[in-house]
């Protein structure tokens, strides 16, 4: 389909540019659903990840440079590094999720506003957490967000082009590393989505590892 309708030139039919248009946002957005539809089904599937070690410094990096590209330079975003811990786990799939979890900031914070990605960790727990100052949300939509195809506001979430499968996804790659979301949120204040890990997932850094 994307490529009968790339090989439409609108300039030869304007009449009909609004439809090729939506046409192109459509089967783009079902391209999505299925690539994420298809991401859930392995994930269900129990897959075995690769331990690898994960170094925060490198990821919030990573991620802080993904949420400037994505907001294109409209918001605030720092990071913050408060613990010394390596993460163990798929880096795969755990960035994937992390990377979700920045996009939403980013895509349901207004211009302006501040996006902090924050690792805490100490010998009993990590979390990673991304905070927004966006447009939150009430509290009887958070129960309910992590299940698939959930938004909040249908309209809005058209908008800024979501599937609704985001949390669904990180809420997956998450009980794979024994892990959870917690949410907290305010409408009209901001968000905090945090990632929360067990000892088990957690890595002294190489350098001081077996030091006295
Ligand atoms: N940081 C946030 N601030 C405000 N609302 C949020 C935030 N993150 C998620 N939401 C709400 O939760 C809903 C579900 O989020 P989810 O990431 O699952 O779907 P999505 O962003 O609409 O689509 P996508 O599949 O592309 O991620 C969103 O539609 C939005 O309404
Ligand atoms: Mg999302």
């Amino acid at each position: 389909m994307h490529g009968y309708l790339d090989m439409i030139e609108p300039e030869q039919i304007p009449e009909y540019e609004p439809i090729l248009h939506e046409l192109r946002n459509q089967s783009r957005r079902m391209t999505q659903i299925v690539e994420d539809l298809l991401t859930l089904s392995r994930l269900e599937a129990h897959v075995d990840l690769p331990p690898e070690r994960i170094s925060l410094r490198s990821l919030l990096e990573a991620l802080r440079r993904e949420a400037v590209a994505l907001g294109q330079g409209a918001h605030v975003i720092t990071t913050e590094l408060l613990g010394h811990h390596d993460l163990l786990g798929s880096t795969k799939e755990l960035h994937s999720a992390f990377s979700n979890l920045v996009s939403n900031a980013v895509r349901y914070t207004p211009a302006g506003g501040r996006i902090t990605l924050r690792w805490e960790s100490e010998d009993n727990g990590g979390r990673l957490s991304v905070i927004d100052t966006g447009q939150g949300i009430s509290s009887q939509h958070l129960p309910r967000l992590t299940e698939r195809f959930y938004r909040v506001s249908t309209s809005r979430s058209r908008e800024t082009g979501g599937t609704g499968l985001g949390l669904s996804i990180v809420k997956h790659v998450l009980q794979l590393h024994h892990a959870h979301l917690e949410i907290s949120s305010e409408p009209g204040v901001g968000s905090t989505f945090a990632c929360v890990f067990g000892p088990a997932q957690l890595l002294e850094p190489l350098a001081l590892a077996g030091a006295p």
